[in-house]
């Protein structure tokens, strides 16, 4: 009788590990269970007002911020179940990385594992397949959209002293890219876009969210 008390307390012991080893692996949600992506990109000058920049990072750009997976609630999953991030995976796309999704306070490849860790390993559905295909996605979106030619073709161009409305911002981008933005603001300035892409990696327009909006008119701040 004592054994088998032993060995039923031993079972629920076993039984209880196994559930808590089975939650854990999937605490972070399931790859590929969202709605849609937001492709996230700051203007480094507004940016870097908001904060301590590496000073040979600074440029005249929209910059990738990163790919990230949505739902049409404002809610998405992070953290997913997936494989580390590795550099070696993306060693031919570095040159690009560098440039146009950098880290403007740190090391790039600090910002490109957290990036990974928490929005690549849930972007892994439809053509995005692996560490260098989530990467690759963010540069093809990124040099398919070029928001800083589609704002100057309608005479938007960056200045410290002209302001602009942001209703001409969003329509400027729709003009040329088809599709309709979202935008955020910070102290009067335009701090970040975000184009919304489907699962299969197509433009499509913006749903309304939380957090994202800008009202009356804005500064893109330039060099000088
Ligand atoms: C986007 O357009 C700007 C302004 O025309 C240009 O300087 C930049 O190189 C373009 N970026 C990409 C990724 O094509």
């Amino acid at each position: 009788m004592k054994i088998f008390a032993a060995l039923s307390l031993l079972f629920v012991l076993l039984a209880v590990s196994a559930t808590s080893r089975s939650i854990t692996i999937y605490e972070g949600g399931n790859p590929g269970q969202f709605d849609f992506y937001l492709f996230v990109q700051q203007w480094i000058y507004s940016y870097c007002g908001q904060q301590t920049c590496i000073a040979s990072k600074e440029r005249e750009a929209f910059t990738i911020h990163g790919l990230w997976p949505e739902n049409s609630d404002g809610s998405y999953p992070s953290f997913c179940k997936g494989p580390s991030f590795s550099s070696s995976a993306i060693q031919d796309l570095m040159n690009q990385l560098n440039y146009d999704w950098p880290s403007l306070t740190g090391p790039n490849t600090d910002f490109w594992t957290h990036e990974w860790s928490k929005h690549g390993t849930c972007s892994l559905t439809g053509p995005i397949t692996n560490i260098h295909d989530y990467f690759a996605a963010g540069l093809k979106v990124y040099n398919a959209y070029n928001i800083s030619s589609s704002l100057a073709d309608h005479g938007i161009v960056p200045s410290n002293t002209q302001s602009y409305s942001i209703t001409s911002i969003t329509n400027a981008l729709i003009n040329s890219l088809g599709n309709t933005p979202l935008l955020q603001c910070q102290n009067g300035q335009l701090s970040t876009v975000a184009l919304c892409i489907t699962k299969d990696l197509e433009l499509m327009d913006c749903p309304a969210l939380d957090g994202w909006s800008c009202s009356g008119s804005t500064i893109i701040p330039s060099t000088d």
